[in-house]
């Protein structure tokens, strides 16, 4: 995998992606925003690999919103064709059948919020800054902010974050949900190669199974729950379903592939 501002790793069926443009504070220009999508793909067809972990280079950001140096010039329809594509690709990484974990090392303001919220699960370190202002820019979120916020927060915060502009630091951000962890800068990588480890361990069928549902509460149009017993039927079919019983039932470590 060969990309212009991505570094990526694989590390013991781990795909770590570094967002490479510290420079920038990692601000997500058109090409990252495509690599992302790129990198989402490889990842899901390789199966060497069975989580992403995503991440930003250096020490001061995640990634600081989308790069406003290429807001210059947009117009209407371009501005559209811009938010539709940063809607598709973190759709894609919210659709992505393995794990895919932020690990929010810095800012996360505007596009860098965004894409943490299309992840499964956020680690944040203590330096950590999350916001959406692109209110301060005559601007509003575009990648999917103005509705994954509430789904994070409810209605009430994220409707107060996004029009003051403010920016929370890690443990308010803990304490209203948006994270799943605040931990040490150094210990932030760690945590989240322990919570993979043992997603790593379960059913990777299962897992891509309850990403697909818990995906389906907030699709327009179609009922989690029924959707949930046509998942949970297709498990009986599965090799996965297989070995985890009847690892239960021989008391022992499932071995799934
Ligand atoms: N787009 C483009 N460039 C950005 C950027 C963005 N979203 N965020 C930061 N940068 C660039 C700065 O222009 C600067 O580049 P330069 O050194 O070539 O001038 C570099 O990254 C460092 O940023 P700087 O502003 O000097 O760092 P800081 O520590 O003083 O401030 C922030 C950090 C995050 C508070 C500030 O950079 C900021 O407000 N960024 C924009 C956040 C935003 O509005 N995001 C939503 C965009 S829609």
């Amino acid at each position: 995998m060969i990309f212009q501002n991505l570094i990526t790793e694989i590390k013991d069926g781990i795909l770590i992606v570094t967002i490479n443009r510290p420079d920038k504070l990692n601000a997500l220009n058109t090409n990252t925003v495509h690599e992302i999508g790129e990198v989402i793909k490889e990842g899901e067809s390789n199966t060497t690999v069975k989580g992403i972990i995503i991440t930003g280079a250096g020490e001061k950001a995640f990634v600081a919103g989308a790069d406003i140096s290429e807001f210059k010039n947009i117009k209407e329809a371009e501005g559209k064709a811009l938010s539709a594509k940063g809607q598709q690709v973190f759709k894609s990484v919210e659709l992505c059948t393995k794990p895919v974990i932020a690990a929010v090392n810095g800012f996360a303001l505007g596009g860098g919020c965004e894409l943490a919220m299309s992840c499964h699960i956020r680690v944040a370190s203590e330096n950590a800054r999350f916001g959406q202002p692109e209110v301060k820019l005559g601007l509003i979120p575009g990648y999917g902010g103005t509705q994954r916020l509430i789904q994070l927060i409810g209605k009430g915060k994220a409707m107060e974050l996004s029009i003051t502009a403010d920016m929370i630091d890690a443990n308010e951000a803990l304490r209203l949900g948006l994270v799943n962890y605040v931990t040490t800068p150094d210990q932030l990588m760690a945590k989240c190669i322990e919570i993979m480890n043992k997603i790593k361990a379960v059913s990777p069928m299962a897992v891509s199974s309850v990403i697909k549902c818990v995906d389906a509460y907030y699709t327009d149009g179609v009922d989690g729950f029924r959707f949930e017993v046509d998942e949970f039927g297709k498990c009986f079919g599965t090799n996965d379903f297989k070995e985890g019983t009847t690892a239960f039932l021989e008391k022992r470590k499932a071995n799934f592939n």
